[in-house]
């Protein structure tokens, strides 16, 4: 694992973050369980963006309520964890082994530049069908958006009328705390969890703002042009104790001020970026072609999307914000510095074109341009024809029961950056100074590793000289 070299404040959490690694020591196989809080009462999910991600997820926990659908692709409803040797035969589910909140326990409420109500939003969304939709109809249309904090500069493409107004960047701070504070209480939720489901935002860089709780509150009074809506949400929820997950590539809470404010307040915060269809299937072969040692020439991704979020990245600014966060993984996964003859030369490009005829179901094509013994060149070509918001509904799901958990464990809650949860993203949040970790099955080794610490369970390293002894 690479070491954090920054602040003391990385180190320290750095070597918090080691003990959740794969560990092949005696010393983690003697772990106790940490104490967990249970999940009493309802969990309230506030969505800033109410579209089509934020809408699919919804009508979907209500139709599983139901029991007229299954939530296949979450791991928190579907998956299983082995504990113990593979001779003990012991498998339980996940959301039976880790107290998670349930799905009858789920509340929400959303925050959009739009008026339309999560029915009407659905509809509009075009992604579930209307015959499941009119089932869960009373549900949704009682959701209704409360005001957004938008910034037309942050977003180009889209305008809305319903939007906070304020003096200063503060105030509407103020105006979502409030927000949050009324949700609570009708809601009665016992707990809460902010996840971002809003458009991408235009790419921006951290700047001296964004260095401290304090720089970035006083630039918040002064109305800077650095912070972003996301920013202001998110600090809000912060100030409020409540998680966020960022689903979008913006900066939001990757910044030090965030990080800073998580800590001090002990509340988890994750990111960036939902990683579904072109990533998922880039993090899945990427480690394959490295683990045998096949070189890569080039990997060419285009797509062609015709949603409202393909809309909103047409324009250059939120564009490059996707662009940077779709780009990194394979650099990470593929080391070039440790293996420069066969990674270190990689043409790699992606492009998303905003076609209106698709809709929600994106066509994503690679190709992949490999060579192998002696140099000879291969050809690879992907052609996924997905839904973008049937695969990104069950990470909502899983982040926003994950993060509850998180919030109710004080050994991981103290830690700010959720990093187990680098599952679900293709831009994984670290400690500062951390490369991420980018393959899906390290990333999914971690997350169920950290479970199993937390309920005092071995950590399996996939040794197993002992099934030999
Ligand atoms: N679907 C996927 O596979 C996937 C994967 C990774 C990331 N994402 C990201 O998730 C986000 C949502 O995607 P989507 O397909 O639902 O998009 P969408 O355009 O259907 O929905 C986004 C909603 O956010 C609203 N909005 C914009 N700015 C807002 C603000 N400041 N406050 C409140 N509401 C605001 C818009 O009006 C819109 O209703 C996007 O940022 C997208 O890039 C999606």
């Amino acid at each position: 694992m690479a070491k954090a070299k920054k602040s003391p404040t990385a180190a320290v959490k750095t070597k918090k973050l080691a003990s959740v690694e794969v560990n092949s020591s005696s010393e983690a196989h003697t772990r106790a369980s940490h104490s967990i809080e249970p999940a009493k009462g309802k969990l309230g999910v506030m969505i800033p963006g109410m579209g089509a991600v934020a809408t699919t997820f919804v009508a979907g926990v209500e139709a599983v309520r139901k029991g007229i659908a299954h939530p296949i692709g979450s791991l928190t409803q579907m998956g299983t964890i082995r504990l113990g040797k593979r001779t003990d035969g012991r498998s339980p589910k996940i959301n039976e082994f880790v107290p998670l909140a349930g799905l009858d326990d789920l509340v929400f409420t959303g925050w959009d530049i739009f008026e339309d109500n999560m029915y009407a939003a659905a509809r509009n969304a075009g992604v579930l069908e209307r015959d499941l939709l009119d089932k869960v109809k009373a549900r949704l249309s009682a959701i209704t958006p409360m005001k957004a904090v938008f910034d037309h500069n942050y977003v180009k493409k889209i305008d809305g009328p319903n939007v906070k107004k304020g003096k200063n960047k503060m105030e509407l701070a103020e105006q979502l705390r409030q927000d949050i504070r009324d949700f609570k209480k009708s809601s009665r939720a016992s707990r809460l969890i902010t996840i971002w489901c809003a458009s991408t935002e235009t790419f921006i860089k951290a700047t001296p703002a964004h260095q401290s709780v304090k720089s970035l509150e006083k630039a918040m009074l002064q109305n800077d042009k650095n912070i972003a809506p996301s920013m202001i949400y998110a600090y809000a929820s912060l100030m409020e104790g409540v998680p966020f997950a960022n689903g979008a590539p913006n900066l939001t809470v990757d910044i030090p001020a965030m990080l800073e404010l998580a800590r001090e307040r002990e509340v988890p915060i994750c990111g960036k970026d939902y990683k579904t269809g072109q990533t998922l299937i880039k993090t899945v072969l990427a480690p394959a072609f490295k683990a045998r040692l096949l070189g890569l020439s080039g990997w060419y991704s285009t797509n062609i999307l015709g949603n409202r979020d393909g809309e909103v990245l047409d324009d250059p600014g939120s564009f490059k914000t996707k662009e940077e966060s779709k780009l990194g993984a394979l650099e990470h996964i593929l080391q070039p510095a440790l293996y420069p003859e066969l990674y270190g030369n990689i043409f790699h490009k992606v492009r998303i074109n905003y076609y209106p005829p698709r809709g929600d179901n994106k066509e994503g094509w690679d190709n992949i341009d490999i060579f192998g013994w002696l140099g000879y060149p291969m050809q690879i070509k992907v052609d996924f024809l997905c839904r973008d918001s049937i695969l990104a509904a069950p990470i909502v799901l899983d982040l926003v029961l994950f993060l509850d958990l998180a919030q109710r464990t004080p050994e991981l809650r103290r830690l700010g950056i959720q990093e187990w949860l680098s599952f679900y993203f293709k831009s994984p949040m670290t400690a500062p100074g951390l490369y991420p970790e980018h393959d899906l099955f390290i990333q999914l080794m971690k997350l169920k590793n950290t479970l199993r610490y937390l309920k005092g369970e071995e950590l399996i390293t996939h040794l197993g000289l002992e099934y030999y002894d």
